[in-house]
């Protein structure tokens, strides 16, 4: 099927091999040049080192002994865990991620200076090991109060619910370090798209809970409980139509339409992060 992400750009690789799936790739990515034209690139799942041929890749298994990320299992809730990887630690890991990543992300640049960012791998279990899902990265010191830089969920698991976990964990990384964050900027279409439905649906369901017991929130207090910075806070609001001028102030209002949208989708049966699953602590 053809991607429609796909731009007039001149793309190197067409398909990827890894684990089970074969996926097609959306844009550019710098592989080294001897791969840049063969039909197929065979990528060790856990790893992440890429090859030829289906064979370089079995002899490569039968030396490879990974079964998940090669960091700390910082969350763990049924089949779904969390692992933390450091840049500076797992060089070759961690550019090889970003190299994969970019076969999917258009507008990021980050493959070689690996150092300044933390990776939180998300993955699912089953009798082979932890397979990879999706992940995001982090710098480790960001002065603009960014909690993720990319974030990517493998397109072999997308539209499951994934990207909104790794989202949701971004925010749970950052409650824990008592700060506010934000996703790097430009975000791409579908990432707008997905943190802009996960804003609303928390603010929404935060505002729908503290209603019940008869309290009103500001933006701040939106901001504190969730951990999203005031200005996402702010945007979520005005584009669901929420802000009303009353009597000199701004008030924060619920439509009818928006509550009954919130509540249709609290009925999916979705995973969610659970925090007391994670056990992390800020690094400095
Ligand atoms: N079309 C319409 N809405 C979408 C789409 C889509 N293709 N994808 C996500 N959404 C919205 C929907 O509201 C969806 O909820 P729903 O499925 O209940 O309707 C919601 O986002 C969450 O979807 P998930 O299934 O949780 O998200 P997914 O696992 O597909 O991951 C992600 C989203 C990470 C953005 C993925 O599309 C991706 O990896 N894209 C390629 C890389 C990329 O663009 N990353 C973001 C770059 S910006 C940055 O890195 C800071
Ligand atoms: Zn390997």
């Amino acid at each position: 099927t053809q991607n429609p992400h796909e731009v007039a750009r001149v793309k190197n690789l067409n398909t990827i091999q890894i684990g089970k799936h074969e996926v097609e790739t959306w844009y550019f990515s710098p592989y080294p040049v001897e791969y840049a034209h063969i039909p197929l690139l065979y990528i060790c799942e856990f790893c992440l080192s890429y090859f030829g041929s289906q064979k370089q890749l079995g002899r490569h298994r039968h030396k490879c002994s990974l079964q998940h990320p090669p960091g700390n299992e910082i969350y763990r809730k049924d089949d779904i865990s969390f692992f933390e990887i450091d840049g500076r630690k797992q060089k070759v890991y961690c550019r090889n991620l970003c190299l994969l990543s970019k076969l999917f992300l258009d507008h990021k640049t980050l493959y070689y200076d690996v150092d300044p960012f933390l990776f939180y791998c998300m993955t699912v279990r089953d009798d082979d090991g932890a397979h990879l899902i999706g992940y995001f990265s982090k710098e480790k010191e960001s002065s603009e109060q960014y909690n993720v830089a990319c974030i990517l969920t493998m397109p072999q698991y997308q539209r499951m619910g994934y990207g909104r976990l790794l989202i949701q964990f971004s925010y749970e990384l950052s409650k824990i370090e008592k700060r506010l964050g934000s996703p790097e900027k430009p975000l791409s279409d579908l990432g707008l798209l997905s943190y802009r439905a996960f804003w609303s649906e928390t603010i929404v369901q935060l505002l729908i809970e503290t209603q019940k017991t008869g309290n009103e929130l500001t933006i701040d207090d939106i901001a504190a409980k969730t951990a999203f910075q005031p200005q996402d806070v702010l945007h979520t609001l005005q584009n669901l139509n929420a802000l009303k001028y009353y009597r000199g102030q701004y008030v924060i209002v619920l439509s009818e339409q928006v509550i009954k949208n919130a509540e249709r989708q609290m009925q999916k049966k979705r995973r969610e992060i659970d925090p007391t699953a994670l056990s992390w602590k800020p690094h400095n």
